[in-house]
């Protein structure tokens, strides 16, 4: 299991913490495999196509979200590869994970202060602009692997929130005072912080090291192994514009310390940023109606 020892104080709920993240469901073989392929750069369009075909529930899903209203471009598609190639990988991902993670992503984060939905709603914002940012910006990062990242960046706050539950207030006014940012009134109250648990999680669920870097450093890029920091800046300003954009967690959002270090791997044109939120919008809205919302497909 994992390595929570960022406070010495509070032994024992950080050993609540991880008997909660020991009885998060595994993510399905079929999810873990297609993360693990389309996080490889070097893989084709029949692995995943393989891979997808090889459960029946997720073909049919697939295959309903691209013949869905905001898809259908005239003509039904009735093979998975067809669907792949409308959809791009990286949406078969997120179709993927959404479909057997919304009991983790969906429940309210009552530590955060934040709405059931929030941390999904945030999670798919910052998915699509870390992709954006990796695409424009960050040459050499794989725009699918930083959607999947951004996705799973905020994950341990589904399992630190109750954890907070009671605090928050104080939490918020210290961080509105100036005197720490919420990673530190996380520590401060639980003795750890949501991307160490995320961290231990994305262990949990075997997931591919460069998306535990993404998880584990999102709030310290400068942290990550070398060959992942590019891709861990990108979801850090992901997370970022999708803040901006006007949805974060909940009372964490205005706690956000941006670490200008990305400088080093990518320019970000300032004039692109409000083009990148409007587009973030723009995808979210029809991403989220057609593919995350089961029964309105
Ligand atoms: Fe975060
Ligand atoms: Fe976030």
């Amino acid at each position: 299991m994992g390595t929570i020892t960022l406070s010495e104080t509070n032994q024992d709920v950080i050993k609540n913490i991880l008997g909660k993240v020991t009885n998060v469901p595994m993510l399905p073989q079929v999810v873990m495999r297609l993360l693990t392929l389309i996080g490889n750069s070097d893989h084709s369009l029949h692995e995943v196509v393989k891979i997808v075909e090889s459960d029946a529930a997720l073909t049919a899903r697939i295959l309903r979200v691209s013949n869905s209203a905001a898809f259908f471009r005239g003509n039904q598609v009735h093979s998975v590869s067809k669907a792949i190639l409308q959809l791009g990988e990286k949406m078969v991902a997120g179709i993927a994970i959404g479909s057997c993670t919304s009991d983790v992503f969906k429940s309210p984060l009552h530590g955060y202060e934040s709405a059931e939905g929030e941390l999904w709603d945030h999670s798919l914002r910052t998915a699509i602009a870390s992709r954006e940012i990796a695409s424009k910006f960050a040459k050499g990062v794989g725009a699918d692997l930083a959607f999947t990242a951004g996705l799973l960046h905020d994950i341990g706050k589904a399992i630190l929130s109750e954890f907070l539950k009671g605090s928050t207030r104080e939490m918020a006014q210290k961080c509105d005072a100036g005197s720490y940012d919420f990673l530190q009134a996380e520590i401060e109250h639980s003795g750890t912080n949501h991307a160490a648990v995320g961290e231990v999680l994305a262990n949990h669920w075997n997931l591919p090291i460069a998306i535990v870097e993404a998880i584990q450093h999102h709030h310290s890029p400068a942290a990550a192994g070398d060959e992942f920091r590019a891709l861990v800046y990108a979801v850090h300003l992901g997370d970022l514009v999708a803040m901006m954009g006007g949805t974060g967690t909940g009372a964490d959002t205005l706690a956000y310390k941006i670490d200008p270090g990305y400088e080093e791997y990518f320019t970000v044109d300032k004039d692109a940023i409000p083009e990148l939120m409007l587009l973030v919008q723009d995808e979210f809205t029809r991403t989220k109606s057609a593919v995350f919302l089961d029964e309105g497909v």
